[in-house]
């Protein structure tokens, strides 16, 4: 008989709109997913994606960020309780220790709205078009000790045209990222 390896318990972090953990959430709904959603986690209360977590009857919750010692370790207490094998961070706009990395000991993914390694942190849109840039598009990254520098799992190009503005690339480019993200966690967990 075949070996099913069995779906990866996996946590989204979230800070805003969530529109990629609604993506991911599509994706942990097929058969063939090889994630099962099973916490969601938000800094900020107001958090719109938290609404999808809600909707589909994921555990979902609020931590607030007073200092990161404090926040971490409320997080992998959480982490562990819910035996999660995998973190996704979706527009997660707080910065993980080095030390709470170690400690997880598992994988971590963020999303990033450039080709990296160019144009790491924020405004990535606004730093393409300054630069005219040909093409920007989207990364799956592991996350490490350093900002968006963990190795690539997974990049797709978007083409920049003239007449795109900030608004129009980032609405290109999100559309690419909702179709990288659970494809990026096939890849990875297909070289398990
Ligand atoms: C996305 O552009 C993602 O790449 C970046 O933050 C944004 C989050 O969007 N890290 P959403 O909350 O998933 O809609």
């Amino acid at each position: 008989m075949e070996k099913s390896p069995g779906k990866k318990n996996t946590a989204v972090f979230i800070s805003g709109r969530g529109s990629n953990l609604k993506s991911l959430i599509k994706y942990s709904k097929t058969k063939k997913s090889l994630i099962r959603i099973v916490l969601v986690v938000s800094d900020n209360l107001s958090a719109k994606g938290l609404i999808y977590a809600n909707k589909s009857k994921i555990n979902n919750i609020v931590i607030k960020y007073s200092n990161r010692k404090t926040f971490e370790g409320r997080l992998l207490k959480l982490l562990k309780r819910n035996n999660v094998d995998l973190i996704c961070l979706a527009g997660f706009m707080k910065i993980l220790s080095g030390k709470f990395i170690k400690q997880f000991y598992k994988p971590i993914l963020n999303i990033h709205p450039s080709l990296l390694p160019k144009y790491k942190g924020l405004n990535t849109h606004n730093r393409a078009i300054q630069n005219k840039d040909k093409y920007s598009g989207a990364t799956v990254h592991i996350v490490n000790h350093k900002l968006d520098s963990g190795k690539i799992i997974l990049q797709k190009k978007v083409k920049i045209l003239k007449t795109d503005s900030e608004k129009s690339l980032a609405k290109k480019v999100l559309k690419i990222e909702h179709k990288i993200y659970s494809k990026a966690i096939i890849k990875l967990l297909a070289s398990d």
